[in-house]
């Protein structure tokens, strides 16, 4: 099934044509349509415009640009034009900006200037939400709305009054009586403790480190809190248009938002990437966060914006040298998007984003950013028949929102080194380099058709989820620090890995961070060394337990720091190099196994091989077929230039 009506694969850019005068508009569709732009995010940032009064909508030029759009064959993702709130409503509501910790009312000037909880921002937002599908529902450009932009960018929380109201309803539902709160909060260390909600406050700037307990709910209720506005907005989109999907743009791996819960929410899932062009082990990282949303529906998704070249916002912004655009696209189809998008179609000439790069840069049609985005266009049109296909994925790589909040709440931790994102990445690079596809798992979903579940780490765990994580019917690889709270943030009765003891046949004696620097050396109990750094652990194993590597030298000399029971493997420390895990428990996952800084990566029936680097690379095909980009037919050896792609159409029965 295709995400939205339009089809093959989508392409085009977020467009704004208010920022242009009117003549403009006419030579952006001609060129959209030059380029087979199929689709255009159209007003994010348009509320001042289409409502420059309160209750005055000026339509009339929405009207123009989306029919201008659908007579070029160009279809609207069309936002609700809520990011930004207008100055009027700003002038009358002030209490409608967010607080920040210290308490400081932040200023109109930017954009997301809203405060999550704020009914009068609520009330605007829905109700613009409704005029615009009132008005465009039937317009036949209209493929999918776009609410809101980015959640969480600017503003994931706000702690003024009206939010603090709101935190205390979300924890009045979730916990009933200030006793619970009081118990799930551990109020009884330093006394804190509360005889009424209307006690409880949001963790404002204290004079020390504020309860882990209270973090953690305050993170889960600002996911929340901004998913109930835009739930608000769905709910009037869906209720007046019901045939037409619903998204918000997602910001790859974020960390500020449950996206497991924000998914379930949407009806497909979109995402903005921006990988650093200076950054050479980029494509690793982005591609995680694209397989996260290949794996937050299971279905394919949209890369909704990218940069074609240069962003404006990094110290220092380093523009795509030749090729890296399309390369890198085309590795957003790979992973699973239906289509790839950018910020912007037109560079802007004034405001914040006037260095950005976009479609259509300041020089026009001349320039090398035009090529390329004429260039990309052709082959998005040639892959048409990968829209739609699915990705199987043999491993998964499991992590939930709460337990990376508490594993990086500030202050109270064994360590602030261990990072979510970086423990992903010790699994996955290894496993993106040998072309194996992963999907990424919440700690609850049934992980019973994976071969092999690597959670590289769960601070906290439940014991549903550890429950979950017994089912397991493959190999199961548990990383450092799991299992050590449970949903409260309070340690598990006898230390770690609490629920998870009698699965890994192990016990934490006393965590071991290491100084900034520092390295432990690991001997593998089939030969060969290896370092660990940032972690390791004081273990007790059980008499029955295997053990597969001990730490050598240093405090912990001899002690085991890899065991295994039946097919569960227990990792206590930050491997530098997990080969040895992985070659043990990956059996027969199929490996593509391409050329360093090759990426192979199998869709359907499609295998696309993706040369990141600078150098000409050959890679000998596992399968035969027709390239899709060239028009010929493979087998054997294929030559891929630098940076350059192939992507095979697999030949018979695989
Ligand atoms: C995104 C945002 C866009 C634009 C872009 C520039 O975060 O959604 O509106 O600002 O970044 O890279």
């Amino acid at each position: 099934m295709s995400l939205t009506r339009v089809p093959g694969l989508l392409f085009g850019g977020d467009y704004n044509p208010e920022q242009w005068p009117e003549e403009v508009w006419a030579e952006d569709v001609r060129l959209m349509a030059e380029a087979g732009v199929t689709m255009a995010t159209v007003a994010v940032f348009a509320w001042s415009r289409l409502e420059p009064e309160p209750g005055a909508h000026d339509f009339a030029w929405l009207d123009r640009v989306l029919d201008l759009l659908h007579e070029h064959g160009v279809a609207a993702d069309l936002a609700t034009a809520t990011a930004t709130p207008p100055p009027w409503l700003v002038r009358d509501h002030p209490e409608v900006m967010p607080v920040d910790a210290q308490g400081v009312r932040l200023e109109f000037g930017s954009r997301q200037g809203y405060c999550p909880s704020s009914p009068v921002f609520r009330e605007h937002a829905v109700r613009l939400a409704a005029a615009m599908a009132t008005r465009y529902g039937g317009h036949p450009a209209l493929a999918m709305w776009h609410v809101g932009n980015e959640y969480a960018d600017h503003t994931l929380e706000c702690f003024c009054p009206e939010s603090a109201r709101h935190f205390r309803a979300w924890l009045r539902a979730r916990y009933g009586t200030v006793a619970a709160l009081n118990t799930a909060w551990g109020t009884s260390c330093w006394g804190q403790h509360y005889t009424g909600f209307e006690q409880v406050e949001p963790p404002r700037k204290a004079p020390g480190p504020v309860n882990p307990g209270q973090l953690l709910d305050w993170r889960r209720f600002c996911s929340d809190a901004l998913l109930e506005l835009f739930a608000a907005e769905r709910d009037t989109l869906r209720e007046i248009t019901p045939d037409i999907p619903v998204t918000t743009n997602f910001m790859s791996l974020l960390h500020g938002l449950d996206y497991w819960t924000w998914a379930a929410a949407e009806d497909l899932v979109s995402d903005d990437a921006y990988p650093d062009p200076a950054d050479p082990g980029s494509h690793v990282a982005v591609a995680l966060s694209y397989d996260l949303m290949r794996s937050l529906k299971r279905r394919p998704w949209l890369l909704l914006e990218s940069a074609p070249s240069a962003v404006s916002w990094r110290e220092v912004n380093a523009p795509k040298p030749p090729g890296m655009m399309r390369l890198h696209s085309l590795q957003a189809v790979a992973h699973g998007a239906d289509g790839v998008m950018f910020f912007q179609w037109r560079q802007a000439r004034y405001g914040p984003e006037k260095f950005h790069s976009a479609m259509l840069p300041h020089g026009g049609v001349h320039t090398r950013g035009w090529r390329d985005t004429l260039r990309l266009g052709a082959d998005l049109r040639r892959l048409g028949e990968v829209a739609g296909t699915a990705t199987r994925a043999e491993v998964a790589l499991v992590f939930g929102w709460d337990s990376w909040w508490g594993l990086e709440a500030p202050e109270s931790m064994p360590s602030n080194r261990l990072r979510l994102k970086e423990l992903l990445l010790a699994w996955y690079a290894p496993l993106h380099a040998r072309g194996i596809a992963v999907d990424l798992a919440p700690p609850d979903r049934d992980l019973s058709d994976y071969r092999v579940v690597i959670v590289p780490n769960l601070y906290l765990c439940t014991a549903e989820q550890a429950k979950a994580l017994a089912a397991v019917t493959g190999e199961l690889v548990v990383g450092p620090f799991s299992g050590v709270v449970d949903e409260s943030d309070q340690v598990h009765d006898g230390g770690a890995p609490g629920p998870l003891r009698d699965l890994l046949g192990v016990a934490v004696d006393e965590f071991w961070p290491l100084p900034d620097g520092a390295t432990q050396r690991v001997r593998h109990a089939g030969g060969g060394t290896g370092r660990a750094r940032t972690w390791t652990e004081w273990l007790r194993p059980d008499d029955d337990v295997a053990v597969l590597a001990r730490y050598e030298g240093g405090d912990l000399d001899g002690l085991p720091a890899v065991t295994r029971r039946g097919t569960a493997t227990y990792v206590s420390c930050l491997l530098d190099d997990v080969t040895p895990v992985l070659d043990r428990v990956l059996g027969g996952v199929p490996a593509i196994g391409p050329p360093p800084g090759v990426e192979a990566v199998r869709r359907g029936r499609h295998l696309f091989l993706l040369n990141h680097t600078t150098a000409p690379q050959q890679v000998t095909l596992p399968y035969q077929g027709r390239d899709l980009l060239t028009d010929t037919d493979l087998r054997g050896v294929v030559r891929l230039a630098p940076r350059d792609a192939v992507v095979l159409r697999i030949e018979g029965d695989t």
